[in-house]
């Protein structure tokens, strides 16, 4: 089992095997695939849109230290980054995450870069970057960081921290854009479609997917999610409350309609 985690976050495809009966007398999972089955995984990959396509996916909440044990952070389970990195992974793709802390496990078949603070995600973005066609910045990174970074645990009575801004990640790659395709991710609570336009051209990202944060079963550590996908020229659609993965597949559907998509120096 530890093999088949090393090497499947290695990016490496697993056919899990089938279930029925074994050999020992039991009836469990561990009889070989049907041949059938293996013949349907290898032509998905060889059929599906994606099959040129390296997508990189950030994923899951960033850590900033306020001193040695505390951190501030925020609720992102990682399920909507995961449902994406899953879907991009079902058509062909080549995919690698860069993970922040998350509630549920990755999917297998992608490569997981695993880090902790706002730094360390902006270093390994950076790098998995130059070797991406396609980025899906659906981390939540945490924009405010600590002023100052305590070294000693704090023991007084009570205790002001002041916050500045971090670095904008998502800005920061956009400016090496190139020509990759690169999808934003936003939570807005007022003016959501020009605050959406704003921050597509503030990030130099071909989509902006906005949360619909506050509507029964969207957002934060739910399986469904209600979104609007907006693209520099406006409002692309809203979609109906459905689950992260039927989400992250119309998603992909937009994209890959989008001209900048097709353009892609893959
Ligand atoms: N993002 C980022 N680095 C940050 C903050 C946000 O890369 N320091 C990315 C998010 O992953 C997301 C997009 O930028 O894909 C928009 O995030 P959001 O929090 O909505 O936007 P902000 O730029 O932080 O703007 P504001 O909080 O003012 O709405």
């Amino acid at each position: 089992q530890q093999n088949i985690r090393t090497i499947s976050h290695r990016g490496v495809r697993v056919i899990t095997p089938g279930t029925g009966e074994l050999a020992c007398g039991y009836e469990a999972e561990g009889r070989m695939a049907e041949q059938q089955q293996i013949m349907e995984f290898v032509q998905t990959m060889f059929r599906a849109d994606f099959s040129r396509l390296r997508v990189l996916v950030s994923v899951g909440g960033t850590e900033e230290d306020l001193d040695p044990v505390r951190v501030i952070t925020n609720r992102s389970s990682g399920r909507m980054g995961f449902a994406l990195a899953e879907a991009a992974r079902d058509r062909g793709a080549l995919v690698t995450v860069v993970a922040g802390r998350t509630s549920v496990l990755p999917p297998t078949g992608i490569k997981v870069v695993s880090v902790r603070t706002t730094a360390e995600m902006s270093r390994a973005l950076k790098e998995e970057f130059v070797d991406s066609d396609v980025l899906v910045m659906a981390a939540a990174v945490s924009d405010y960081v600590a002023a100052v970074r305590e070294t000693h645990k704090k023991k007084d009575d009570t205790w002001t921290v002041e916050l500045t801004k971090g670095e904008d990640i998502l800005q920061a790659l956009g400016r090496m854009k190139g020509k990759r395709y690169m999808i934003g991710f936003a939570l807005e609570t007022e003016d959501v479609e020009a605050n959406a336009k704003k921050k597509l051209e503030k990030k130099n990202c071909d989509l902006m997917v906005v949360n619909n944060l506050g509507e029964e079963g969207a957002a934060f550590e739910h399986d469904t999610n209600i979104v609007t996908i907006y693209s520099p020229s406006g409002k692309i659609l809203t979609t109906k409350l459905q689950t992260k993965r039927e989400i992250a597949d119309i998603i992909f559907d937009v994209a890959s309609r989008q001209e900048t998509f097709q353009n892609i120096d893959a």
